[in-house]
């Protein structure tokens, strides 16, 4: 038999267009509510349809609005490796004719608030709006995560990026969806920091807490007092060589936060956590002696000699110089396990230090342990580890920061067979980090008066980018969870499936994650 026969080729015709829908059907899902996205959003309504995404579509953006243009251009750095597709943002001052993205700000939606947005998608087209620019930030999150998973591809991928339609109406449960990363224990270079903040944005985090100062090192230049990283930034932990931000790398690292709406808050740890600044400065010691150079991992042993005057000087530059060169609205002094400075000397240090931050104009965040003083107005209290510190703040009208050692620290071991991590807080696995929720967390602190949750990753036990990323994959996205989507909402079974979903994300990412078993992973 001629195999080119008209019945042979109608039969493989056949059998290929069956095998075409078949590939359509599992590559194609047409459900928006069904999208295995994180966070989970607060409404999403589905309408059976696809929308494919076209090299000769354009981005269109309101006219005259840089924050939209910047917006418009995230998007396009996002969808260009993987699709190859040039897209042309165009300015437009009206809603262009459908077959397109359009992006813009929308005051009438008000109750969005600052970071919620409105995407529809129907098979002609995609409308992002919000009321301010960081809502069209967090839409291009959830956009990113509807594309097929290689979507996350650095090299072009040919295939149809499908997309189900429907309407998403999302706004965040918490203000502060935070994370923070050490880089004082061991210090991590730009990259690996900006990566970070890579991972951050991929899941709505606003936040990014830098500990830039422990006793194992100072890690941000300081031009005023050059030897806090000539010679504090010199070590880390084991011994390693150490390292510091130039003023103009930590420029540059506040700058690609910003365009991912996530704002930098930088960390001076005092007045314990200083030896890397009493070796660098004697002065700054009662006895005036210089201490070692520190790069072991225990903790409360240092303090600034709270009844010296140049301690105060010294204080009042380092946050004047911070202070300009940090656009966001906080600065972070620390103040945990202070264990050698007198409670009497704490307390009106912490007082005084508030005091020249607030000068700079910045609000201030410190560790629990600060609601023994007097709190300004406006500051926040980062609960970590005691609930009567928590209540102290509280009662002084203080909000709260989440970030319980016990399920937020990052840095904790999953169990006791990972690799690196610690556990004098818990062993805390993928479901464990995911299952609480912070307004119910402690009787005492109550969901008005938390401004949010960090997940906080120490370094004592981690060097590099790969270390990074066992212990905050697979739990980062889970605190993401927490901040955005309502508890109500949020459900173990269901997200642990979402997560499992993440994984092709994660491989394409080069995302070195813990396998944990508690995950339904597809591979
Ligand atoms: C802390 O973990 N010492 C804040």
């Amino acid at each position: 038999m001629n195999l080119f026969s008209p019945g042979i080729l109608k039969f493989l015709t056949v059998i290929l267009v069956a095998g075409m829908w078949s590939c359509n059907q599992s590559f194609a899902p047409t459900d928006l509510a069904s999208e295995p996205l994180i966070p989970l959003p607060v409404s999403v309504t589905s309408d059976g349809n696809l929308f494919q995404l076209r090299h000769d579509m354009d981005i269109y953006i309101q006219a005259d609005h840089p924050a939209v243009a910047e917006a418009g251009q995230y998007l396009v750095s996002i969808l260009r490796p993987a699709t190859g597709f040039d897209l042309e943002i165009k300015p437009t001052p009206i809603a262009p004719t459908k077959g397109h993205i359009y992006m813009h700000l929308d005051s009438t939606q008000s109750d969005l608030g600052a970071e919620g947005y409105v995407l529809d998608i129907s098979d002609s087209g995609i409308e992002l709006r919000a009321v301010k620019p960081a809502g069209l930030i967090m839409g291009i999150a959830t956009l990113r995560q509807l594309l097929p998973a290689d979507i996350e591809s650095q090299t072009i991928r040919d295939i149809d990026w499908l997309i189900p339609t429907g309407t998403i109406r999302d706004y965040p449960e918490y203000e502060y969806r935070g994370a923070m990363l050490d880089v004082a224990r061991h210090f991590f270079p730009v990259e690996v920091v900006k990566r970070y903040i890579d991972y951050l944005s991929m899941y709505k985090f606003n936040r990014l807490h830098l500990h830039l100062s422990d006793d194992q090192g100072w890690r941000i230049e300081i031009k005023s007092w050059p030897l806090l990283t000539e010679i504090g930034g010199s070590t880390e932990v084991g011994g390693g060589e150490g390292g510091f931000y130039t003023q103009e790398e930590y420029q540059e690292i506040v700058e690609y936060a910003r365009l991912r709406n996530i704002m930098i808050i930088p960390e001076i740890d005092m007045p314990g956590h200083t030896n890397a600044a009493l070796a660098s400065y004697p002065e700054l010691t009662c006895d005036g002696e210089a201490p070692e150079l520190y790069t072991g991992i225990e903790v409360g042993f240092s303090t600034l000699c709270t009844s010296k005057e140049i301690v105060y000087e010294f204080i009042t530059d380092v946050m004047g110089e911070l202070a300009a060169i940090t656009p966001g609205d906080y600065i972070h002094i620390g103040g945990d396990e202070s264990h050698v400075t007198p409670l009497e000397d704490y307390i009106p240090f912490v007082e005084r230090v508030q005091e020249i931050v607030q000068a700079t104009g910045k609000k201030i965040i410190g560790w629990d342990e600060i609601a023994h003083a007097q709190l300004l107005p406006g500051t926040v209290v980062q609960y970590w580890e005691n609930a009567d510190n928590a209540v102290r703040a509280i009662e002084q009208g203080a909000r709260v920061l989440m970030a319980p050692a016990r399920k937020a620290y990052i840095d904790m071991q999953y169990d006791s067979t990972s690799r690196i991590g610690l556990h004098w807080a818990a062993y805390i696995e993928v479901d464990d980090a995911y299952n609480w929720d912070p307004a119910t967390l402690e009787n005492e602190i109550d969901r008005e008066d938390i401004i949010g949750i960090e997940a906080a990753l120490w370094s004592e036990t981690i060097t590099n980018m790969a270390d990074i990323d066992y212990l905050a994959f697979p739990r980062l996205p889970g605190h993401a969870e927490i901040g955005w989507t309502p508890s109500s909402m949020r459900d173990w079974e269901n997200y642990s499936h979402r997560l499992a979903a993440q994984q092709k994300r994660f491989d394409l990412m080069g995302i070195r994650y813990y396998p944990s078993d508690r995950v339904p992973w597809v591979k």
